[in-house]
């Protein structure tokens, strides 16, 4: 299975295993990292799934829907690597994806 590596707000990296076809938000709830909150479940409209991402794969990353950015535009934490983690879907070619989970709002 492909590799996801996680880095929680503490700076504690971990490097976890993920079955593509989840989202990157599942594989991390899945592997227990509870303070990722995704309150919404992955339906694009709490933006608690908030996390950086690796810039060596934002070429690999699906584009931003405009609710997607929308939402981000509401966090205090967003930077030119922001995304949520629900909208990425998890896959071979993401194999050694690092995130960090970003800070709370
Ligand atoms: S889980 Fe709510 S926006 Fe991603």
């Amino acid at each position: 299975m492909p590799k996801l590596i996680v880095v929680t707000r503490e700076g504690q990296e971990s490097t976890v295993e993920g079955e593509a076809g989840l989202s990157v938000m599942e594989v991390i709830r899945d592997n227990g990292f509870d303070e990722l909150m995704a309150l919404c479940g992955g339906c694009c409209s709490c933006a608690t799934c908030h996390i950086y991402v690796d810039e060596a794969f934002a070429d690999q990353l699906p584009a931003m829907s405009e609710d997607e950015n929308d939402l981000l535009d509401s966090s205090d934490h967003r930077n030119d690597t922001s995304r949520l983690s629900c909208q990425i879907p998890f896959s071979a070619a993401l194999d050694g994806l690092k995130v960090t989970i970003a800070p709370e709002d």
